[in-house]
């Protein structure tokens, strides 16, 4: 693989005003993750509970189980932003890959400080999604519980349907029959459906004086029984683990516990991050050749300027290295091979629309990597498929048809990067979220929706016009319209709108993309090869 020759001018005015610009994107990413991770109204008042009754911050938990100085990699810290009178930060739960003696584990952390860790809607959807997450990557889960179960007022957005709350338990099992280990530390009062957690997992420690697991709560037991008993007497570390049998082991502190919690994984058997299959090609890593910090001056500031997705492929692989496929063809789409923290990768990147060529080229690479059995990595930014009628007449139908099933067929591990727009059936080529791409990780000035807001307004503001059917229109009511449009498109094309319902895995400085990427990679090689389908390789 050769080194890529960077053609960005680090000294131009375009590159410090992009760089600029990008410093702002992340100043505001930085504050809204601080909301997560500790503002929010109402939030100092619970917390200083939350310490006084002697209890850790769920941040400090989880860093208190895993390795030292090892990554944790955090998905969706910022679900829950701008809903639930943005009182809800990362929707109440935590959850990420850490690792635990060299193993890497999925955590789902309840955050007892956010409405007593109970679980709204994008706290169940976070929960499942790690779950799922664990179940495609081969990996055990720790349940760090301290949850008020079900968010009540919210009860129908939550506990009936197929990935709600009986979903989650419906995981649960499934994955500890899968031989993923399902561990619980019990650190608060868990309630209903926060004691199946603990009831469902492989191995519980409960934590005494705050643990507690009741399928009704105290208040409950009263009403239905006229029984007046105390947390503890009625489920408590000492009931459960010496009388009921819930409970495996008891601590007396978290910090006992968390210590406990090292030993039992240290009986699980599982594969660490180190150890390779073998079926995903790799080499010592080597850094890029390019200063990875050096993308924030790559992306236009303008989101109307395109940007070569080369440069940012430079700035992420390995000694900047890259064998593009078909460099001369279909241009709109760089595809080729690579090697991202020492993991052999196919990347395919959009530079502007998609054309039929570079579809086809893209569906015929797709067939490569499925072939050679090499994970794809797509780095979106394209504001879709070409329309138009020389477009139509060159079969865009079909050739971009041939790209979606291309990447839905796709067996090997894929993973997806919004580094810019994500627009209109782009995002499904090019692996979005309904694609099941392994992670899938967002830069703040990514955009998602069916098309620009630009093109929005253009287009919805003619429907409109046509369905009033010549009735007279005055030019303030046409202005209301398309400011109406713009936005409505502005707001829900937002990347924050977008991780606050998951549809993503979080937003991340594109400068963090090469390790993200890598840990991702790295999880993905300490498994089986994935049962492959037949290669077929068409030519297009
Ligand atoms: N639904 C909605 N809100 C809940 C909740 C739930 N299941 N559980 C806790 N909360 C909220 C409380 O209303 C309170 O909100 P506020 O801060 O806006 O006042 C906050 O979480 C903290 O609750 P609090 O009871 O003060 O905390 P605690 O640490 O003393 O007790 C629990 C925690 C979980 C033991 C206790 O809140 C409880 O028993 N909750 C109800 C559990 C339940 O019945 N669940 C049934 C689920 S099907």
């Amino acid at each position: 693989m050769r080194p890529i020759e960077s053609a960005i001018d680090t000294g131009s005015a375009q590159f410090k005003d992009n760089t600029k610009a990008y410093q702002a994107l992340l100043e505001t990413l930085d504050e809204r993750l601080q909301w997560a991770i500790s503002g929010g109204p109402n939030r100092e008042q619970s917390i200083e509970r939350h310490l006084d009754r002697g209890k850790i911050l769920v941040r400090d938990r989880i860093d208190m189980v895993t390795d030292i100085a090892t990554p944790f990699l955090e998905f969706s810290t910022l679900s829950g932003w701008g809903q639930y009178d943005n009182d809800v930060p990362g929707a109440g739960i935590v959850t990420g890959v850490g690792l635990v003696h060299g193993v890497p584990y999925v955590f789902i952390a309840n955050d007892a400080t956010v409405k007593g860790g109970s679980l709204v809607p994008m706290a169940i959807k976070k929960h499942v999604r790690a779950q799922d997450i664990a179940a495609e990557n081969d990996l055990g889960v720790i349940y760090l519980v301290d949850s008020g179960g079900a968010f009540l007022p919210l009860q129908d957005e939550i506990f009936p349907d197929k990935d709600h709350f009986g979903g989650s338990f419906y995981r649960q099992a499934r994955l500890s029959a899968q031989g993923l280990p399902q561990l619980s530390v019990v650190l608060g009062g868990c309630t209903a459906g926060g004691a199946y957690v603990p009831a469902l997992s492989d191995e519980v420690i409960m934590v005494e004086g705050i643990g507690g697991i009741f399928l009704g709560g105290p208040p409950i037991v009263k009403a239905a029984l006229g029984e007046i008993v105390s947390p503890d007497e009625l489920g408590g570390a000492e009931v459960h683990t010496r009388i009921s049998g819930v409970s495996d082991y008891m601590a007396a502190t978290e910090s006992e516990a968390y210590g406990r919690l090292r030993d039992i994984c240290a009986t699980t058997n599982q594969r660490s991050i180190e150890d390779r299959q073998g079926w995903i090609g790799w080499v010592e890593p080597e850094p890029p050749a390019y200063d990875p910090a050096e993308l924030h001056g790559i992306v236009s500031a303008d989101d109307r300027i395109p940007f070569d997705a080369t440069e940012i492929i430079a700035r992420i692989v390995d000694g900047s290295r890259f064998s593009p496929f078909k460099p001369e063809w279909g241009s709109s789409i760089v595809c080729g091979f690579t090697r991202i923290w020492g993991h052999l990768v196919g990347v395919i990147a959009n530079n502007g629309i998609i054309f039929s060529e570079s579809a086809l080229k893209a569906t015929h690479f797709i067939e490569l990597c499925e072939q050679r059995r090499i994970p794809l990595v797509f780095l979106q930014n394209t504001s879709g498929y070409m329309v138009g009628s020389d477009s139509e007449r060159g079969g865009i139908a079909k050739n971009g048809a041939k790209m979606v099933s291309a990447v839905a067929n796709a067996t090997v591990p894929k993973y997806t990067v919004l580094i810019g727009g994500s627009y209109g059936a782009g995002n499904y080529g090019m692996c979005g979220r309904g694609f099941n791409p392994r992670l899938l990780f967002a830069w703040p000035n990514s955009r998602i929706a069916t098309m620009a807001a630009d093109t929005a307004e253009t287009v919805l503001t003619d429907i409109r016009l046509g369905g009033l059917k010549g009735a007279e229109t005055t030019e303030e009511e046409i202005a209301e319209i398309r400011a109406g449009i713009r936005h409505q498109y502005e707001t829900q094309s937002d990347p924050y709108h977008a991780t606050s319902r998951l549809w993503d895995d979080g937003l991340i400085d594109p400068v963090q993309t090469r390790d993200v990427l890598g840990l991702s990679l790295a999880l993905a090689a300490r498994q089986d090869e994935p049962a492959a389908g037949p290669a077929l390789v068409y030519r297009m």
